[in-house]
């Protein structure tokens, strides 16, 4: 049940939303939605897209281009990558020596830009070569989570002793957000190869800093933020699609929703509005332009699948979450795409991926993006470079957390390579 407060800003909204509204034909290449669809250029779209934060940080382009390559013959259509690499100063001299990628660098309330070889140019040779292999790219402006410089870098900076509820609440912090997001639309606004801007990488009332007394289940703060920053896009930018980038958390969808566990019983934070989504009211958003979701069960119930959990387990959690997004979607009319999806260990995947997926399908998801992408043979710093954080190129091979699958691990990608065929054949 949305709160009448929020109804009302909803339709104090759609009012001013007619400002920010659509305006004129999308040009030739542009990707839009009709109903629970995509289309190009007249025809559906549906995709199996990869998810690749870590191919902007290559430092040659035969390797980018061998990373596109792979990708295309994997019928892969749509790449998701990270547009925000944000630095604080004290990292730079590192960054700098390692030739790692980075866009913002904070050294005070202002962030400042780089636009130069080592940053943006990056970005922009990304979004160039993804053109030239009929990829479109999904652009992220920040993240929740502190890894490549999200929210808490604005938070620190701007806000010192604030929560995490800040980086939502705070009118600088907004600002300069919307400072980097101007930057980044007006740089690409006219390509046809962007597919979509999203707002942050799993937007939650925690991130890694702890959240405060205005983010909590039924406070919207996270759905008032998504609705600015969409009609803020919207008015610099009339035609690329605008997502949220979310995980998908539900509020008040089913009563009550959650587990026993060692006799208690667990209320499910996915459900009951505690993570800061609305699923559900965020999708009717005017410049929502389609809903993503994640699915993490082994990250998200460390106590799913033991014997106290009767049968509830991830390949079970998954599928109810994937069929309740698929509903809620058909509710709203518009495109949902499984964005992000993952579970540890080769036998897992092989189990559960064919189910999952195997369901998005069957739900005419419009789009599904595994994490991640994975790329053998890379020669970046000879085949073997630190990133940073864990994240390494080790005998050319790209980043591993766990949930990277790569060519050689032929069950897991022909799940993948199957499921792109299928969704090709519907993009007719
Ligand atoms: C740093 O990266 C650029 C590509 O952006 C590359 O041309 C250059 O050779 C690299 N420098 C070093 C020292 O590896
Ligand atoms: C950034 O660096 C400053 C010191 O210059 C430090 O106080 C702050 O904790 C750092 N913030 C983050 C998010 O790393
Ligand atoms: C768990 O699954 C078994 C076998 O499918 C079934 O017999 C049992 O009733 C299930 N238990 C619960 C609590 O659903
Ligand atoms: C597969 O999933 C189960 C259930 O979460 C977990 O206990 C197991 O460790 C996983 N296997 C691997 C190799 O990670
Ligand atoms: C696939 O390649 C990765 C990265 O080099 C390696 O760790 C893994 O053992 C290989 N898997 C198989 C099944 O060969």
């Amino acid at each position: 049940m949305r709160s009448l407060l929020l109804t009302l800003l909803l339709c104090l909204g759609s009012i001013a939303g007619t400002f920010a509204g659509r305006s004129g034909r999308p040009p030739r290449g542009f990707v839009t939605t009709k109903g629970r669809e995509f289309q190009l250029d007249g025809k559906p779209f549906y995709f199996v897209g990869a998810n690749s934060y870590w191919l902007p940080h290559l430092t040659n382009q035969r390797d980018v281009e061998a990373t596109f390559r792979e990708m295309r013959d994997a019928g892969i259509k749509v790449l998701r990558t990270w547009g925000f690499n944000a630095l604080n100063a004290t990292e730079l001299p590192d960054a700098l020596s390692s030739n790692l990628t980075y866009y913002q660098v904070w050294d005070g309330p202002k962030w400042k830009l780089n636009d130069g070889p080592q940053g943006l140019r990056r970005l922009d040779n990304i979004v160039e070569t993804a053109g030239k292999y009929g990829i479109k790219v999904i652009i992220a402006f920040t993240n929740n989570w502190g890894a490549y410089g999200g929210s808490s870098l604005y938070v620190n900076w701007i806000e010192p002793d604030g929560t995490h509820d800040a980086f939502y609440t705070n009118r600088k912090i907004i600002s300069e957000y919307q400072r980097y997001v101007r930057v980044l639309v007006n740089r690409y606004k006219n390509s046809p190869n962007i597919f979509a801007w999203e707002l942050m990488n799993e937007a939650r009332c925690r991130g890694d800093m702890q959240n405060g007394p205005d983010c909590k289940a039924g406070s919207d703060t996270i759905t008032h933020w998504y609705k600015e920053q969409s009609d803020f896009i919207r008015g610099l930018d009339s035609h690329h699609l605008i997502t949220t980038g979310g995980e998908g958390h539900f509020y008040k969808r089913n009563e009550d929703v959650g587990y026993w566990y060692q006799g208690k019983w667990i209320s499910d934070y996915n459900y009951n509005g505690q993570a800061g989504e609305d699923f559900d009211v965020d999708l009717t958003l005017d410049n929502i332009d389609f809903g993503t979701y994640h699915i993490y069960p082994q990250y998200w119930y460390a106590n799913l699948d033991t014997p106290e959990r009767d049968n509830f387990t991830i390949g079970a959690w998954g599928l109810d979450w994937i069929r309740q997004h698929a509903e809620s979607a058909k509710e709203a009319n518009k495109p949902v795409v499984l964005e992000e999806f993952g579970s540890f260990g080769y036998q897992n995947k092989t189990e559960i991926y064919p189910r999952w997926v195997g369901l998005a399908l069957e739900t005419r998801h419009a789009g599904i993006l595994p994490w991640q992408f994975g790329m053998l043979g890379l020669k970046d710093g000879g085949g073997n470079r630190h990133l940073k954080y864990g994240d390494y190129i080790i005998d050319g091979a790209s980043p591993n957390d766990g949930f990277t699958y790569y060519k050689n691990q032929t069950a897991v990608w022909k799940v993948f390579t199957d499921a792109a065929a299928v969704q090709n054949r519907r993009s007719r």
